[in-house]
């Protein structure tokens, strides 16, 4: 019996990220032990990936003098489509197995790429207003001076109507909620508020799923906590590097533009009640049936 293809979804992408996501699809090819970051902008992607970083190259380098305290997790862990879309695919070819990759691409447009390869992939979503409220605050703060900012209320109109940078985002989460429905064992699907709330539970769930879980000595020294004090937004956030306003060819956004409050329901601070009652409509509503809330 011939089988359907998989259907792919459609997705908005920023112009500078659109020619990677195209040299993604067209030449990029999964290896077994690659371990994917993978989210909706402004979901907790920089979190994920200093955590992920730090777990996984734990033994290579001490935690008082690793990487972490002068790179910013990004540059730990790269951003795929930017690296294709400068032609840069040799930069990940060389990274030496295990690699940690990250792209905002939807699960769809991502999956010939990644299909049969046996790799692991996590993903973290988070409450859609949150999300959005990150979002508005983000490109308001990567807006050339002579480009007006958008109010509020046109970005949330926008938001609702799906379009945002990897936007809708109810489709884009849910195929990896679905994907980690079908597959648990290769793909983790995470929470920000609930690794906010269990941090410790989190870090050492994510060290199984890595394969590289934390040893009964470990736990003991602290070295969950010291990894987590790392990671935390205070840390990163106070950090030389991650103060810097820099931006280059690889990494378009300012480091200091990645943390600005890490906090759980900040879109109380900016949604009215009506405004905030349709959001969480819509999500109901694409969610429904899926067994997600957010
Ligand atoms: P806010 O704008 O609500 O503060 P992403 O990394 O996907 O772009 O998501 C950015 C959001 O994650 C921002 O949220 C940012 O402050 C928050 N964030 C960054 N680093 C964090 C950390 N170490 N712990 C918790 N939240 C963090």
């Amino acid at each position: 019996m011939a089988s359907r293809a998989p259907s792919k979804i459609r997705s908005w992408f920023p112009e500078l990220h659109l020619p990677g996501v195209i040299a993604i699809q067209k030449h990029f090819k999964a290896r077994p032990t690659d371990l994917f970051v993978l989210s909706f902008p402004k979901s907790g992607t920089t979190w994920l990936k200093a955590l992920a970083f730090a777990i996984m190259t734990r033994t290579q380098h001490p935690l008082a003098h690793h990487p972490l305290h002068s790179l910013n997790p990004h540059q730990c862990v790269v951003t795929m489509d930017r690296l294709f879309a400068l032609g840069q695919v040799s930069t990940i070819e060389a990274m030496p197995s295990p690699r940690i990759l990250s792209t905002h691409m939807p699960f769809s447009l991502l999956r010939d790429s990644i299909e049969g390869s046996g790799c692991r992939i996590i993903c973290v979503c988070r409450d859609v207003k949150d999300v959005l409220v990150s979002w508005w605050h983000f490109h308001d703060k990567m807006r050339p001076a002579e480009i007006d900012r958008v109010p509020f209320a046109k970005a949330f109109e926008m938001f609702c109507e799906g379009i945002c940078p990897s936007g809708p985002i109810w489709s884009h989460v849910l195929e990896y909620w679905e994907e980690s429905l079908r597959r648990p064992e290769k793909v983790l699907f995470l929470k920000y508020e609930e690794m906010m709330e269990e941090p410790m539970s989190h870090a050492k769930r994510l060290a199984e799923f890595m394969g590289c879980p934390f040893s009964l000595e470990e736990e003991k020294e602290g070295v969950v906590e010291e990894i987590l004090k790392l990671c935390s937004f205070e840390k990163l956030r106070n950090l030389e590097v991650n103060k810097s306003h820099k931006r280059d060819a690889v990494h378009l956004a300012q480091f200091d533009s990645l943390f600005r409050k890490g906090n759980v329901g900040d879109w109380t601070n900016h949604m009215s009640p009506e405004m905030a009652r349709k959001l969480e409509e819509i999500t109901q509503q694409k969610f429904k049936e899926s067994g997600l809330t957010v």
